[in-house]
C-alpha cells in the first residue's frame, strides 16, 4: 500500500505551516474543515503522498487531548487502498480491532477507516481510498 498521507497534530498550524512550506519548501494542497473529527487539515504536498497537519478546532476535542502538551505530535499514518470496505472486511475476517468498521468521509476527498491502535502495535493507521 502507498502512503497517502501522515498526518500530525500541531499547536500553533500556521507557525508550523510557515516552517513546511517556507523553510522546508513543500506547497500546500488542501486545506479544509473535517468538522465530523473537530479539526482543520491542511495538506503539503510530498511527491505522490501528503504531510497532513491538523488543527484541533476545540482544545477539549479527543484529538486536542492526543497532542496532550507536546507542541506537536504525530497522529496516524494514512496508507491508500483501491476498495476500503473489502479492505476492512478482510482485516475483519483476520481478527484485526477496528475503530471503524466502514468507511466515512475524511479530508481531501477520502474515504477513510481507523484500525484501533492496540492492533497496529501502538501507531494509530488509517485506511484511505481516494475518491478526488
Ligand atoms: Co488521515
Amino acid at each position: 500500500m502507498d502512503i497517502d498521507h501522515v498526518a500530525i497534530v500541531v499547536r500553533d498550524i500556521e507557525a508550523t505551516l510557515r516552517l513546511y512550506t517556507e523553510t522546508l519548501g513543500f506547497k500546500e494542497a488542501y486545506r479544509e474543515v473535517v468538522a465530523d473529527q473537530g479539526v482543520e487539515a491542511v495538506g503539503l504536498e510530498a511527491g505522490g503522498s501528503f504531510v497532513e497537519l491538523l488543527r484541533p478546532l476545540d482544545e477539549g476535542s479527543p484529538i486536542a487531548r492526543f497532542r496532550g502538551d507536546a507542541a506537536t505530535k504525530l497522529h496516524h499514518t494514512a496508507y491508500r487502498v483501491d476498495d476500503i470496505e473489502a479492505a476492512l472486511a478482510e482485516l475483519k475476517a483476520k481478527g484485526v480491532r477496528l475503530i471503524d468498521e466502514h468507511a466515512r468521509k475524511g479530508a481531501h476527498g477520502n474515504l477513510i477507516a481507523f484500525l484501533h491502535p492496540k492492533a497496529t502495535d501502538g501507531v494509530l493507521i488509517e485506511l484511505c481510498q481516494p475518491t478526488r
